[in-house]
């Protein structure tokens, strides 16, 4: 795409997403440029209208293990509603493997607005997301944890702490990617009025254990009384870099005077928060698909990770859609270790590349999936396939893209 396509590209995308794109804001349009590259956008065109968009990202990711793994993030995918289900998606689909290949990225990664659309494209979701929504008056809390302050902050404090707190925790995670400082300006920084929905601007609180800032999160308030107040939290982004800090962040952000109500849209699979309160059923959650995964460079991708447990499997792989992945290999883990191989035998398990999307990451588990229908083989292998690729802690990815 060309710099005299952009303001089209944003009207196109903004259209159908269903707001109107602000060309005449010009912190939108320097976010735009600093956010995305424009080589890496892909409008689809009637004529010399802008009908279609997409692009991508160019990450590192964490996977199981800790390795950062060459990642493209779908991004900014639309069709407009007059030029729809005629195979735009699935060219722009085309082009988007066909790019990553070219580029050496191994994985491929995306947020859905909706369920039904990526599976065709070899993606399965493969970090879950919980939302949680806590009323502090009938959850109780514990007590603080010692050794542990909590302390606001803001400006270019907040700028230099929360961006060092996150590389620590990042490589601990799979599915969360590495930002850049652009993106930090840009997305966590960027807090105009007309993102706040009626809120505060954004507030940071970092936890510190011996002066050294072990966790922070991100959050606006959102005051509001109905004779007794009723205020809430809405976190942004909590991200501790140890278990004290997870304890103490919470801590804070269930005694906040005047905001007994806490939302957060985003806790990993694994978040503990109901063990913590006093009334662990107060905590009511939700949880739906947060990161989709699909391997793009099937055998790299399978030998960047670490595995839980060592052994031997054939593993054959369905991918119509990348199908230079479809085939047999042998996934062989020594001290956690994988080789992977293409090879003419008889497979233990078999599944659509979609399967193996979700089970990458390490945080879906290979007998449910089995359960679901969504793959083959004997029981010991299902075991077997189970105990390698599960990861802790689980995959998550904090925000979307
Ligand atoms: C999702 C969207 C991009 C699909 O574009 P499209 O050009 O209509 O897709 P295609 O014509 O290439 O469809 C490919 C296949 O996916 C199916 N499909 C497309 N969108 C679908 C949807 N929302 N739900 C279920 N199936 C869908 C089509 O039926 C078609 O199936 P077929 O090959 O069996 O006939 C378009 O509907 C759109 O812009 N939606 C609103 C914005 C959005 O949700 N974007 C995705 C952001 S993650």
């Amino acid at each position: 795409m060309t710099a005299d396509d952009v303001a089209a590209f944003r009207t196109a995308l903004a259209a159908t997403f269903g707001y109107d794109a602000d060309l005449e804001d010009e912190g939108d349009a320097d976010r735009f440029a600093a956010i995305f590259d424009i080589e890496r956008l892909y409008p689809a065109f009637d004529g010399d209208q802008v009908v279609g968009t997409g692009g991508d990202f160019g990450f590192q990711m964490t996977v199981p293990g800790g390795g950062q793994v060459a990642t493209t993030g779908l991004t900014v995918v639309t069709v407009r509603p007059t030029h729809t289900r005629q195979g735009m998606l699935t060219a722009m689909m085309r082009r988007h493997f066909d790019l990553a290949q070219e580029r050496g990225e191994i994985l491929g990664g995306l947020w859905a607005s909706e369920a039904p659309i990526y599976g065709r494209y070899g993606y399965g979701p493969s970090a879950s997301i919980v939302n949680a929504k806590l009323d502090v008056r009938h959850s109780g809390h514990g007590s603080a944890e010692e050794g542990v302050t909590v302390r606001l902050v803001e400006g270019p404090e907040a700028e230099r702490l929360l961006p060092a707190i996150f590389d620590r925790v990042q490589p601990t995670r799979p599915g969360m990617y590495q930002r850049t400082a652009d993106w930090w300006t840009h997305r966590l920084f960027y807090d105009p009025e007309k993102y706040r929905d009626g809120a505060s601007s954004m507030r940071h609180a970092v936890a510190e254990s011996d002066g050294e800032p072990i966790g922070y999160v991100s959050y606006r308030q959102k005051a509001s009384w109905d004779v007794l107040a009723d205020g809430q939290i809405r976190i942004r982004e909590l991200m501790p870099a140890t278990d004290a800090a997870y304890r103490a962040l919470w801590h804070y952000l269930v005694t906040i005077d005047l905001f007994p109500i806490v939302e957060y849209w985003n806790n990993p699979a694994d978040d503990p928060l109901p063990f913590m309160l006093r009334n662990g059923r107060a905590a009511e959650t939700k949880v739906s698909d947060g990161l989709w995964t699909r391997l793009v460079n099937l055998p790299a991708a399978l030998e960047a990770r670490r595995y839980q447990t060592d052994g031997r499997l054939t593993v054959q792989v369905a991918d119509s859609f990348c199908g230079w992945n479809e085939g047999t290999y042998l996934l062989e883990v020594n001290d956690g270790v994988g080789q992977c191989e293409r090879v003419t035998a008889e497979s233990d398990v078999s599944m659509p590349s979609s399967t193996l999307g979700s089970l990458y990451l390490g945080g879906q588990g290979a007998r449910g999936l089995a359960r679901a229908g969504q793959l083959r083989g004997d029981v010991a292998s299902i075991q077997l396939l189970d105990h390698m690729f599960r990861s802790y802690p689980a995959p998550w990815c904090p925000e979307i893209f």
